[in-house]
């Protein structure tokens, strides 16, 4: 059994070192004065080969988690009781998923980043019914990269994959194979799938109530890592490369050390960078992922924290929506780092890490332009849609639209290649994703993005007042009648309307 220290002892050691960085105090109620508990590792499931074919087998169950001292927390999972199993899959494989649906009660899954026929995308369209499978195929068509998976039943999402429905998936290629990084899963590649969650006296998960929850998405108190609260990892090596995933509803995490240590960012949602990059704080919204290189060799204890987000981020909210609670202006520890003391000592990992081509704007066919709105207070200007279905719908729009099954709002050419340039018109940060497959940013407000967001995306940032221009080749898969998605990461706001649907043809 490993030695666990109280976080109170850990908070007596707690400083930032030349850094500069804010120190930061520690507001979460829960987790402060309990032990800390060993990281969970979600399991590696390789899929089974058959008739040069991958099988996957994944079932959607509901389930009894405990993450409080005392209590126990109802909750759904994939093939467990929360969150699901790391999907690995190499690039050019041939998949065969089957899903069973074990709850009672609908859901979808998708598959986040990954560029699949739009039948396959496990949309809102893509339902699975109480007790019914589903057994999409796909080739992966995909550079090495961290993705993932999650429920995306319409107006259901937040709450779904709050409850569980979330799991990762890791791609490999021939190049990533080949190339010096931490590779070994669980022991010094490591996933961290990071939630904040809250919950009610008896331990059952508080979702959405009204208001506030779905203006801001859902802010929890209390983190979980892999659904696991209070975590620490032991690292065996000196080197660990962490795929942090954002698969919160609605908070956005500035990740640094509390010791301001700089780490190695090497991979955005789509894969590699051609270089790391240096840094010692990284914003992930939610649903974007980074694969970050850690050392280790000091043998010292360390904090994976988030730090406040400053105050004059281009992604602060704004107006009144900046007075808005707990947005992002506290700081707060995600895992506790304890190498041991004999540290294996791990290779140098690369700085070359791929390459490929800048996209560039001339090679556009066509330029669509997206404003994401928000009015404030219910039912000010309900759009004709039918996002949830609930009294939030028509809140959030996009090009004064809400969320309609019914409606296809944008049709692509299949071949072409588009600029999509995303305008957000409300006093808060919106992280825009769209299905079918990974971007390039070309610009924000007119400005390059920075080093770390040079790499493929399917998730950007779009603060207050901003615009983003990125640029997509839409190919490989023609279907005039099923869509793809477009919408706010924050779920609660994709599930009250700020989602479109396109088709590719
Ligand atoms: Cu992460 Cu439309 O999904
Ligand atoms: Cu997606
Ligand atoms: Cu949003």
């Amino acid at each position: 059994m490993k030695q666990v220290m109280k976080r109170r002892q850990l908070l007596k050691n707690f400083s930032i070192g030349s850094a500069g960085l804010l120190l930061p105090e520690f507001v979460f109620s829960q987790g402060i004065e309990k032990s800390l508990n060993e990281l969970k590792i979600p399991q590696l499931l390789p899929g089974v080969r058959k008739d040069r074919q991958l099988h996957y087998n994944l079932a959607a169950q509901s389930g009894v988690s405990k993450f409080l001292p005392d209590l126990t927390t109802p909750t759904i999972g994939i093939n467990g009781d929360f969150l699901g199993p790391t999907l690995h899959f190499k690039n050019g494989d041939d998949i065969a998923m089957h899903i069973q649906n074990n709850l009672n009660e609908e859901t979808t899954l998708h598959w986040h980043g990954l560029h699949v026929p739009a039948k396959a995308d496990g949309g809102p369209a893509q339902v699975i019914g109480v007790g019914k499978s589903w057994d999409p195929s796909f080739k992966v068509m995909q550079k090495a990269g961290t993705f993932w998976y999650h429920s995306h039943l319409l107006g259901k999402t937040g709450e779904q994959v709050y409850r569980g429905l979330a799991g990762l998936i890791i791609i490999e290629d021939d190049e990533s194979a080949a190339i010096q990084l931490p590779s070994e899963y669980g022991v010094d590649d490591i996933p961290l799938i990071v939630q904040d969650r809250r919950f009610n006296q008896d331990g059952s998960f508080r979702y959405a109530g009204m208001g506030m929850d779905i203006m801001s998405g859902l802010f929890g108190d209390t983190i979980l890592v892999n659904g696991t609260l209070s975590p620490v990892f032991t690292p065996t090596t000196s080197k660990v490369r962490f795929r942090l995933l954002n698969a919160s509803n609605a908070r956005t995490y500035s990740f640094a050390f509390d010791d301001g240590r700089k780490f190695q960012f090497v991979a955005s949602d789509g894969g590699l960078l051609p270089k790391s990059v240096e840094l010692q704080s990284l914003e992930l919204a939610p649903a974007e992922r980074a694969e970050i290189v850690v050392d280790f060799s000091d043998g010292k204890a360390v904090n994976l924290i988030s730090l406040p987000m400053a105050p004059g981020s281009q992604f602060a909210p704004r107006g009144m929506m900046g007075n808005m609670r707990a947005m992002n202006n506290q700081a707060f520890n995600i895992l506790a780092l304890q190498p041991q003391s004999n540290l294996e000592a791990s290779q140098s990992p690369a700085t070359n890490l791929t390459s490929f081509k800048r996209m560039q704007e001339s090679e556009a066919n066509r330029t669509r332009q997206l404003t994401l709105s928000m009015s404030m207070g219910m039912g000010m200007r309900g759009g004709r849609g039918r996002g949830g279905g609930n009294m939030m719908s028509g809140m959030f729009q996009i090009n004064g639209e809400a969320m309609d099954m019914n409606v296809i709002n944008q049709r692509v050419s299949v071949g072409d290649t588009e600029i999509w340039e995303i305008t957000n018109d409300s006093m808060m940060m919106h992280p825009f994703h769209i299905h079918h497959g990974q971007f390039q940013i070309l610009d924000r407000d007119g400005r390059p993005p920075a080093p770390q967001e040079m790499g493929f995306k399917d998730t950007v940032k779009v603060g207050p007042g901003q615009t983003v221009r990125f640029i997509m080749k839409f190919e490989d898969f023609s279907d005039a009648e099923t869509a793809y998605m477009y919408h706010c990461h924050i779920l609660e706001h994709e599930d009250n309307g700020m989602m479109g649907q396109f088709t590719v043809s």
